[in-house]
């Protein structure tokens, strides 16, 4: 199949939610990372998602709504305070997690009771679904394992020849992915750390839990999409957690030894390395740049031919917790105390 370019113009918008009434897949772009979009309600188009990404059936998929009203009839219930809170943070990088009603297909939950619920910050994106008549499953755009995919060329070189087309609504915003919340118990739980942090959520949840899984290793995730490999580039990556000197001196350490190493750093490292590939990820106290940047760096340092990626870690709070929930993934736990 020949994969089609959109950009956001209405014309491409209608022609693509032809795809979706249709059952095809279309990319398409949201604040957080792209998403590889089909009817939702549909199982034949839903099974297609998972076969284009060669994603395991037992990983449940989010469905995105473009009005917080859809949300009534793909759920059984939901708290009054709670939708109170839905409609401060949607649109936006929040997905809930409630009993599912029956109009769900098992395809969606992976056989679960429960579904998994979003609203896109991007006005493009609720445009398009709204356009659709249909809350759209979407799952990040990349192959299983994969780095998420945070523009559109990210997404052709994973998906070329396996969906209908992408929206090109260039890069994303965030960069990272939505925060599962689950609202199916009596206490709100983090099932997966996003771009809004427990800190920020308490300000309008009385009380948040993070899964166990989130904070030690050995637990058994309760997002099943936890427990997979992900966001892996093809080199291997290692995480250093430690002080400036002590990074830089190991830095300096691993380059003098091997070759084709990549650096992913912060901005007061520049001019400490004699070394081809660096991304510097912004400052060390701000690390929405990191995030921003994060997978769209593993992609690069691919195609720059980079054996070894060296990562500088963060402290596993606030937005940190969540970009090194990623970080160990694509380490496949290589972290290293330095
Ligand atoms: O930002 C995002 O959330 C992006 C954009 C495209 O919206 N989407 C995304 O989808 O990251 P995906 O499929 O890559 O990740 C969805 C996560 C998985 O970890 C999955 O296991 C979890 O949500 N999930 C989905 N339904 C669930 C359910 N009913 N119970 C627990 N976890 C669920
Ligand atoms: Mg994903």
């Amino acid at each position: 199949m020949k994969t089609k370019i959109f950009n956001t113009d209405k014309e491409n918008l209608i022609e693509a939610a032809d795809i979706i009434k249709n059952g095809g897949l279309v990319a398409i772009p949201t604040e957080t990372v792209y998403g590889l979009a089909a009817d939702g309600l549909n199982k034949k188009a839903i099974r297609k998602i998972f076969e284009a990404k060669n994603r395991p059936m037992d990983n449940p998929l989010i469905l995105h709504i473009s009005r917080i009203d859809e949300i009534h009839r793909l759920i059984k219930e939901i708290d009054k305070k709670h939708l109170e809170i839905l409609s401060k943070l949607w649109p936006g990088p929040l997905t809930v997690i409630l009993k599912k009603s029956e109009i769900i297909p098992d395809e969606i939950s992976a056989g679960l009771d429960t579904v998994a619920i979003r609203m896109p910050r991007l006005d493009i994106t609720r445009a398009f679904i709204y356009l659709c008549g249909t809350p759209l499953a979407a799952p990040s755009a990349n192959l299983s394992t994969k780095p998420s995919p945070t523009n559109a060329q990210d997404v052709f070189e994973d998906m070329d020849g396996r969906i209908d087309a992408i929206i090109d609504g260039g890069a994303s915003d965030i960069g990272i992915e939505s925060t599962v919340l689950d609202l199916s118990q009596d206490i709100p739980k983090i099932l997966r750390p996003g771009f809004y942090t427990k800190e920020y959520l308490e300000q309008y949840f009385e009380k948040i839990e993070i899964d166990n899984a989130i904070l030690k290793e050995g637990e058994v995730p309760k997002s099943p999409g936890q427990k997979y490999k992900h966001y892996a580039p093809n080199a291997k990556v290692i995480v250093l957690m430690g002080d400036d000197d002590s990074f830089r001196k190991e830095v300096k350490n691993i380059l003098s030894s091997q070759k084709n190493v990549g650096i992913m750093t912060f901005d007061n490292d520049r001019d400490q390395y004699d070394n081809e590939n660096i991304i510097y990820m912004g400052s060390k106290n701000n690390l929405s740049t990191m995030a921003k940047i994060l997978f769209k760096s593993f992609r690069k340092m691919d195609e720059n031919g980079v054996e070894l990626i060296v990562v500088r870690g963060v402290e596993e709070k606030g937005l940190g917790l969540s970009i090194m929930n990623r970080l160990k993934k694509a380490a496949s736990n290589n972290i290293r105390e330095i």
